[in-house]
């Protein structure tokens, strides 16, 4: 959330941290102290800064109707951007809306039935044996896989993670989010717990409407008991062995999938994000791993208090099992039977996505964001190339490989920084024993390292069209003046930016293998003229384009980014959603709003279709705000049925006229 004036902050739950409460706030845990760079114009902003914070909510006082007046008021960006649409205005309203022109349709619902046989959602009756069978929760990252491997068509799977849950708006009559958090039934925490994970859907576009294929049996539910395989350098570790799996490298489930990306063979990766949520007791303040559990975020009253149904999830009685949680998870979505693997090569922290860049010499790159303010940006860079010819080869080659953290200097370089097991401080007498050890506490590791505390960096994504590698950096409210340094240069961050690394060139490509890039600022969000620091195209006003706190990218097949947001804050007076802009060209960094959320909603997982013909977007957590509950939500999106409550959703957007969207 945005400290003092976060807007759904105020309300209910929880993990994408712009929603949180405060009692949850999650106020980073890297004590790590940053050389001051700004002094004086830092501290000035920081008062402007905290003046703004004094102006207060204003909520979602449009009417409807006056809503879609306005957006069909709407504003005609200049005629710098090669987007054909013209921007939402800037504002709040009760529901979601569209760029005219556009029709969105709902795809899949949480409840909605998955695997074959699956009950009919049926919200007064839910078991935990039916939502193993149909779709999650609070679903996030979206991925696309065709249908045939390698066809083109709009037939495809659909790849969905569902990141946590909002038991005040999944069950009648547990009052407000904490409440509902401490007082769940062991049945209500199963059936919780069947709601975490992701989902495979066969979809298939026909005529103008996108729909899931009843029954598919390619269809798959990954949950928070699936097993799944551990490799790389923590498979086996003594610290990953729990007294239901002594071999150290069979996992009950994934947890908190946030974002995700996939690789150039063909599987997905599932990016685990908040696991420290769901771990507590007193056992997380003593014994040998009580300064690990508290960097990496874990407290002793569990933001979801599992463990008081779930032995595993209480660190007195099982202190390795958060060690197993917080790692990139992948697997064939194409093979339902297949195990996913925790590929511990890529580090444990709160990864936010993980997505793919071929480097100039066939070595893959992983581009991973730590989301949490004062940590860090990451890659990993495969040991040998990936095999275009013989896609079993790559089957492990996401297990050997470097994992470095990124330095950002003031000079406009990027370092990568290599967590390497024997290599400058990462040795015995700093309690590095092995490369399992430092995988295990990689923050640990990149903090001797010396990587740049970042404004909480979500996704990093590689542009396809131009090589560039975009940070979203959501917002970092605790970021005071003597902490700004180049990269991160405002005090109380509340509306985020955007960085750009530029790898070198080489023959063949862009050689994002390489040990330094450089990096420059694409935007910095916030509203022109007024927030301190914002920093666009000069087109875009203080009434349309504008955003605030950039968290997951996509990009369309002629490079332009598109920016889900999360977070808004209530001075920034904007639901979140999606907003479009070229990166290069005249066009660069003008940002049109393309869709807006519905109420206590944040917009995850954007995916441009096959043809740019449907953005797909996953909807996650309507309703989720102070007060909101089952009994009584502040929506019934997408629904509007009596009785039914809010029901994160995917939807994809089209085009009426059948066109490529934002054109
Ligand atoms: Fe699911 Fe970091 O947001
Ligand atoms: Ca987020
Ligand atoms: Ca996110």
């Amino acid at each position: 959330m945005q400290g003092s004036d976060g807007r759904s902050a105020v309300g209910a739950a929880m993990p994408c941290d712009a929603a949180m409460p405060r009692d949850i706030e999650d106020i980073g845990s890297n004590p790590v102290p940053v050389d001051p760079i700004r002094q004086v114009l830092g501290r000035r902003l920081a008062r402007r800064a905290a003046l703004r914070g004094l102006i207060g909510a204003t909520f979602a006082g449009v009417a409807a109707q006056s809503w879609a007046q306005g957006v069909n008021a709407g504003v005609r960006g200049a005629g710098a951007s090669t987007l054909g649409f013209r921007g939402l205005p800037h504002g709040t309203g009760p529901g979601e809306a569209v760029a005219e022109g556009h029709e969105v349709q709902v795809v899949i619902r949480w409840g909605d039935p998955v695997l074959p046989g699956a009950p009919a959602f049926d919200p007064a009756n839910q078991t935990a044996a039916a939502q193993a069978m149909q779709f999650g929760y609070n679903n996030d990252y979206l991925d696309f896989f065709p249908l045939p491997k390698g066809g083109e068509g709009e037939h495809g799977l659909l790849v969905v993670n569902h990141e946590y849950t909002n038991p005040e708006l999944m069950f009648a009559g547990l009052g407000d989010a904490r409440a509902a958090r401490l007082g769940t039934s062991a049945a209500q925490v199963a059936t919780e717990m069947m709601a975490h994970g992701a989902s495979v859907v066969e979809i298939r576009r026909e005529g103008e409407r996108w729909a899931p294929v009843a029954g598919s049996a390619l269809n798959r539910r990954i949950t928070a008991e699936t097993p799944i395989r551990v490799s790389g350098p923590a498979a086996g570790h003594e610290r990953l062995r729990t007294s239901a799996d002594p071999t150290g490298a069979l996992v009950r489930g994934t947890l908190n999938n946030c974002a995700g990306g996939n690789t150039p063979w063909g599987t997905v990766l599932i990016a685990e994000e908040n696991f420290n949520y769901y771990f507590g007791g007193p056992g997380v303040e003593t014994g040998a791993q009580a300064a690990s559990y508290k960097r990496y975020g874990l407290v002793r009253d569990a933001q979801f208090p599992w463990g008081r149904h779930v032995p595993r999830f209480d660190v007195a009685s099982e202190p390795n099992e958060p060690n197993r949680f917080g790692w990139v998870v992948e697997f064939d979505p194409y093979d339902p039977e297949s195990i996913p693997v925790k590929r511990t090569a890529l580090g444990r922290f709160k990864h936010e996505g993980c997505t793919h860049a071929v480097s100039a010499d066939g070595r893959v790159v992983i581009y991973m964001g730590d989301d949490e303010r004062f940590d860090y940006v990451y890659r990993f860079v495969t040991a040998r190339p990936f095999d275009r010819e013989d896609p079993a080869r790559n089957r492990d080659l996401l297990d050997e490989g470097t994992l470095s953290v990124a330095r950002f200097g003031d000079d406009g370089t990027v370092t990568w920084l290599p967590l390497v097991h024997g290599e400058g401080p990462l040795t015995e007498a700093n309690g590095f024993h092995s490369q399992g050890d430092v995988v295990i506490e990689a923050r640990r590791a990149a903090d001797l390292l010396g990587a740049t505390p970042m404004d909480r960096p979500e996704d990093v994504q590689a542009n396809p069209v131009n090589g560039r590698v975009y940070v979203m950096l959501t917002n970092n409210g605790s970021r005071t003046a003597t902490r700004t340094d180049k990269a991160n240069p405002r005090a109380n961050n509340i509306h985020g930016h955007v960085i750009e690394i530029v790898p070198p060139r080489a023959r063949g490509g862009v050689d994002h293998a390489a040990p330094t890039a450089r990096w420059e600022t694409f935007l910095m969000a916030g509203r022109p003229g007024s927030d301190p620091g914002a920093s666009y195209h000069r087109a875009v006003g203080a009434d349309s384009g504008w955003l605030s706190c950039p968290d997951n990218c996509a990009f369309d097949s002629k490079g332009r980014i598109w920016i889900a947001t999360d977070g808004a804050p209530a001075a920034a007076d904007v639901a979140d959603g999606l907003y479009a802009a070229d990166t290069e060209g005249e066009g660069r960094a003008l940002t049109r709003r393309f869709y807006a959320a519905p109420t206590g909603a944040e917009v995850c997982g954007p995916l441009i279709g096959p043809g740019d013909r449907t953005v797909f977007l996953a909807i996650q957590h309507p309703g989720e705000e102070r007060g909101s509950t089952y009994d009584k939500p502040s929506t019934r999106w997408p629904d509007y049925a009596e009785g039914m409550p809010p029901r994160p959703s995917i939807i994809a957007i089209i085009r009426k006229d059948g066109g490529t969207v934002g054109s």
